[in-house]
């Protein structure tokens, strides 16, 4: 175990606001082992991007962690050119001329479809009504798997979250997960031989092109399902709350004097839709005067890190005018998010511009409890507008 100080946690407190914890451990113990936790969590922004690139030291092959035990070996839990392989596999789907060129108006066509069908109705929940079918339709695309529903897509992406989590190993999540790994698989084998004679742009279709074995395609698209349902749909619900309890700041987006992107990003650095990666220690390692230990577990806190008060000037704020360019939402080394491109196209480009132009007169109708610090979100956005 690494000798890095102590910082205990209450769990509870920790999944409802993550910030203060966070804050207090930048400030007084910014390498900490936290028991709660069984790890030791990185937490200020310029450790997290300088020791992210250590590969040697803080490996990404994790073989007893729950996501490769559950979900099979993907890209992100392989380093150097195993992993450089599959990524290299994956770039004609996820490019920035292929989010261009094939998958924006298929996102358009989607997002039009799902707005105008609520339409009617005057009021709805931006999480499960608005974003969840947005972020599903946008990863039916995207994987390949147009033979699932949205509604398919969400469940087994939250089944396969909550199996990643199950620290406690509970055997009903556990159960849970392996139905959803299981209906991908089956959506999978139901899609190749269509793609076989149809090749095209997919996730799918590009693993198979590139002669990677069934049990890497499995993996990687179930990890594309894992990490491409939730964040994409938190962070559209999460920055249309933000502002909507931002009004000079969304005028600023209407009046041409700031962007969707600013939006989107800033949203993404504030309440980072994901807060942490884990890495296990394959050598022993002197950093910031704490010695890690081989088989160390370790927290990559890129929340944390985007709250930094060293890298921004506003770090507790929602503010679309700050430089965000240190941030790390996406990652800070060789996993850098793959489908970073898509989203800022889906989010930026499509779903928010789109919402606010559709629902006139949007307005918040409720509360909006935020939850989660490895994956944080809202939980709900109710809002209105006029029919
Ligand atoms: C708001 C949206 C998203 C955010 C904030 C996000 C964030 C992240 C982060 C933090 C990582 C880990 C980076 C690291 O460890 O350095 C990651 C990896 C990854 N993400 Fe995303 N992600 C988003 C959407 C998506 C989508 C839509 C897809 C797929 C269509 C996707 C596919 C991936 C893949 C394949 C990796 C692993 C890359 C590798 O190992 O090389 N992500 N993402």
């Amino acid at each position: 175990m690494s000798n890095a100080p102590v910082f205990e946690i209450d769990p509870k407190a920790f999944w409802s606001d993550p910030y203060p914890d966070l804050a207090k451990m930048r400030a007084t113990a910014p390498i900490a082992f936290v028991p709660q936790l069984g790890a030791t969590l990185i937490t200020r922004r310029n450790d997290i991007f300088e020791n992210e690139k250590k590969i040697d030291v803080f490996s990404s092959d994790q073989p007893n962690g729950l996501m490769t035990v559950l979900m099979g070996q993907n890209m992100m839990r392989k380093d150097g050119a195993a992993h450089q392989a599959e990524r290299r596999a994956i770039f004609p789907t996820v490019s920035p001329k292929t989010v261009q060129n094939v998958w924006k108006s298929k996102f358009e066509a989607a997002t039009s479809d799902i707005l105008s069908r609520l339409h009617p109705r005057g009021t709805a929940d931006v999480v499960a009504d608005i974003a969840r079918p947005i972020s599903g339709e946008a990863l039916k695309a995207m994987t390949g798997l147009t033979n699932m529903t949205w509604q398919e897509m969400d469940r087994v992406s939250q089944g396969m979250i909550d199996g990643c989590a199950n620290y406690a190993g509970d055997p009903q999540v556990e159960a849970r997960c392996h139905d959803c790994t299981a209906s991908i698989d089956a959506h999978i084998s139901a899609r190749k031989a269509a793609l076989i004679n149809a090749p095209d742009h997919s996730l799918l279709s590009v693993m198979m092109q590139a002669g990677l074995t069934d049990h890497q395609i499995s993996a990687n698209v179930k990890l594309a399902i894992s990490g491409g349902q939730n964040e994409p749909r938190d962070a559209i619900a999460g920055a249309v709350w933000a502002l909507l309890t931002h009004d000079d700041q969304l005028a600023a987006i209407r009046n041409g004097g700031a962007t969707w992107l600013a939006a989107f990003e800033e949203y993404a650095r504030w309440m980072s839709p994901i807060g942490m990666s884990p890495r296990r220690v394959a050598k022993s390692h002197n950093a910031n005067g704490v010695a890690f230990q081989p088989e160390d577990r370790v927290f990559l806190m890129f929340s944390s890190g985007n709250r930094d008060s060293e890298c921004f000037a506003n770090p507790d704020a929602f503010d679309i005018f700050q430089d965000v360019s240190k941030a790390i939402s996406f990652g800070a080394g060789p996993h850098f998010c793959a489908g970073a491109w898509a989203s800022k196209c889906l989010i930026a480009e499509v779903a928010l511009p789109m919402i606010f132009e559709h629902f006139k007169g949007l307005e918040l109708a409720g509360d909006a409890p935020f939850g989660g610090w490895a994956f944080r979100g809202p939980l709900q956005v109710p809002v209105r507008w006029q029919v």
